[in-house]
């Protein structure tokens, strides 16, 4: 396949892309999966719980009696870091490398599963020194190193309920999600590497707990040396606790509901919501998704997810849907670009990765980069692709696949959320046929709909609200100390029903092929025409001179709202002014139609992201409708607006 425009006459249309016969024989995925969840959906997730290693088995699959707050495995206990680490001691497999670290500023190490056993065991016997109890929370504010990954494990070793706090966020930020869980401990570090400098992260913490109640303990891994203040009696290093404490550690079980983890999420409006997901339920769907979506072999891949822990895509596929089935796994620390931007392929290549996760807005850089930076590698290890976070527009996924996957590797466009804590829409490498940009359906086991307002389920060319109409087993348990806004934000758009909304628009192509088009607060509303935001960036994104697009709907007095693209070129491509925005203007009105051409399109050097790599339409929306910027403080670099401005 050649990536060009033309190939784009096929969007959302008849390009498809069969499994091949030696993946589909080889794949861990067999059409008996859907079979089976077919003839007895709870059935079937029974079998997948037995995936994991339970203390005491479990009487009842599901109890949906106190719904919207489900009950899996009930009566069923379990320890997760027991699954994740002690068995694949215990079966022989101590001497499997499960991480391969690459620290940025060069430094690599590798822990066996064995050595990830000692370290666990340390930390779980130095928390537990602490004070510290099954069912106290611990909030984790640490780059992508191992002692994170530790740390976790400990504390699901312990029945600590984790909160992770994504390393980026500011020390306000910290703050209200330490406050809002009542985290006794913090695990942080002096600093994290950072395009080659050790910026400190101590400080924040620093200015987070200063006032903080619940906070007794501030625990530091020293990553980069540089100079730290110390707090005595509060703060203590990793070195000289977690280091020094017994490696001999014997995991209890917890119950099955019992809390794993709050992971924060923003919402619309207000104050991030603290997503809670718990133990047997959550492992389950991780592990099962993780063997069948990724097709993963223990032993034979390796396995690298770009993401951070920080996101809920690093604790379902870093951390325990990969380690529960005894992955050999990746782990980077830094940038893509960092010393240059051929890092990635540099690893790909060291390690031999065989399966790659990622985002869309990092294969749309990479595209950007241009084309002989990853042909400079040999990637010949790669087998299966995957994409998550927003939809993949089809100009990537083709690149994707035909430069990073040498044109034969599937790709995976995996769906879910923060609060469906494992993959619920998904092709199955070695079963479906894909097509470029489509998630194609729900996995095995999995239950989901299109509707319409008034919950009339949509079918072929139908365009509507995506809804989880059965519970699932990884599914969010509530809001941490909100269960009313649990309930306000995703059930009582279809309360009758009984459905979960998740916020997205969604449609099926007229092969029965499910599109996620985007979250509904960013679908237009042109001249009363519904049209997604990102569908007209991936119609933009398909010309061959844009390497990015970002599309916001601004109020317009005629049509209610105008549609405002902003766009970045390709290294080399031609600004060639008023002939380009035509073109532009041209193409977006063949993909889609007339009425979803911008009423205006920038050209711009960068475009606003937070640094978890999302575009920042509600500041575009603000600079399209001329308005004063509000908070720039997530941004990456809140300095892109002067550039975008002068234009
Ligand atoms: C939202 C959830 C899931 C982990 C990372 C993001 C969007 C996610 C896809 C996909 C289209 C996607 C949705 C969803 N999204 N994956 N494959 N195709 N859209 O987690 O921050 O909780 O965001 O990301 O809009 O609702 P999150």
């Amino acid at each position: 396949m050649t990536s060009t425009a033309d190939t784009n006459a096929t969007e959302h249309g008849s390009e498809i892309y069969p499994p091949s016969p030696e993946f589909a024989a080889a794949a861990n995925a067999g059409p008996e999966l859907q079979a089976a969840a077919d003839a007895d959906r709870l059935a079937f997730w029974d079998t997948q719980a037995k995936r994991l290693d339970w203390a005491t088995p479990w009487t009842q699959v599901l109890d949906w009696s106190d719904a919207p707050v489900a009950k899996w495995f009930v009566g069923g206990s379990l320890n997760v870091a027991y699954n994740c680490v002690d068995r694949h001691v215990e079966a022989g497999n101590g001497d499997r490398v499960a991480i391969h670290f690459e620290g940025e500023p060069g430094d690599s190490r590798a822990l066996t599963y064995n050595d990830l056993l000692t370290e666990v065991s340390k930390a779980a016997n130095a928390f537990t020194d602490l004070g510290l109890v099954a069912g106290d929370r611990v909030a984790i504010y640490m780059p992508m190193i191992p002692e994170a990954i530790v740390t976790m494990l400990a504390c699901a070793r312990l029945g600590l309920t984790h909160s992770v706090v994504f390393a980026g966020f500011s020390a306000t930020a910290l703050r209200s999600r330490i406050d809002d869980a009542a985290a006794k401990l913090v695990v942080t570090v002096d600093g994290q590497w950072r395009r080659g400098q050790a910026a400190p992260l101590k400080p924040a913490v620093d200015e987070a707990v200063d006032g903080a109640e619940s906070v007794e303990h501030v625990l530091v891994v020293q990553r980069t040396g540089i100079d730290v203040d110390t707090v005595a009696g509060r703060d203590l290093w990793w070195h000289e606790t977690v280091e020094k404490a017994s490696d001999q550690h014997t995991a209890q079980p917890f119950d099955a509901e019992h809390p794993l983890f709050i992971l924060y999420t923003s919402g619309t409006t207000g104050k991030p919501k603290g997503i809670i997901h718990t133990s047997g339920g959550y492992l389950t769907q991780a592990s099962y998704t993780h063997h069948n979506v990724f097709d993963h072999k223990a032993g034979k891949d390796v396995y690298w997810c770009t993401a951070d822990i920080g996101w809920v895509t690093g604790h379902s596929y870093i951390v325990y849907g990969p380690l529960s089935n005894g992955v050999t796994q990746v782990v980077y620390e830094g940038t893509p670009n960092s010393p240059t931007e051929h890092r990635h392929f540099e690893i790909i290549e060291k390690y031999g990765v065989s399966i790659y996760y990622t985002a869309p807005t990092l294969v749309r850089t990479f595209m950007k980069w241009g084309r002989e930076i990853p042909d400079a590698h040999d990637l010949s290890s790669i087998r299966l692709l995957g994409s998550v976070g927003e939809p993949i527009n089809p100009e990537a996924w083709r690149w994707f696949r035909d430069v990073i996957g040498g044109g034969t590797a599937p790709i995976v466009d995996t769906w879910w959320q923060t609060e469906t804590g494992a993959i619920m829409i998904s092709p199955l490498p070695g079963i479906t046929a894909t097509k470029p940009g489509s998630a194609m359906a729900p996995l095995p086991g999995i239950s989901a709909k299109i509707v319409d307002d008034e919950a009339r389920p949509l079918g072929a060319g139908g365009n509507g609200y995506l809804v989880l109409d059965e519970p699932w087993p990884s599914m969010l348990r509530g809001i941490w100390g909100d269960m009313d806004r649990y309930k306000d934000t995703y059930w009582s758009r279809y309360a009758e029903e009984g459905w979960y909304f998740a916020g997205d628009g969604a449609k099926y192509d007229e092969d029965g092929a499910l599109w996620v088009l985007g979250r509904v607060d960013d679908v237009m509303n042109v001249s009363g025409h519904r049209i997604s935001t990102s569908e007209v960036e991936s119609a933009l994104v398909g010309h061959h001179s844009v390497a990015e697009a970002a599309v916001v709907g601004a109020a317009d007095e005629t049509t209610g709202q105008g549609i405002v693209a902003f766009v970045i070129l390709r290294e080399g491509a031609e600004n060639t002014g008023e002939t380009l925005i035509a073109e532009l203007r041209a193409q977006v009105s063949t993909e889609i139609s007339p009425i979803a051409k911008p009423r205006q399109i920038t050209v711009v050097p960068e475009l606003p992201k937070t640094r978890s790599g999302k575009i920042m339409r509600r500041l575009l929306r603000d600079i399209a409708e001329g308005r004063d910027l509000g908070d720039t403080s997530t941004l990456v670099d809140p300095k892109v607006f002067d550039a975008i401005r002068g234009k």
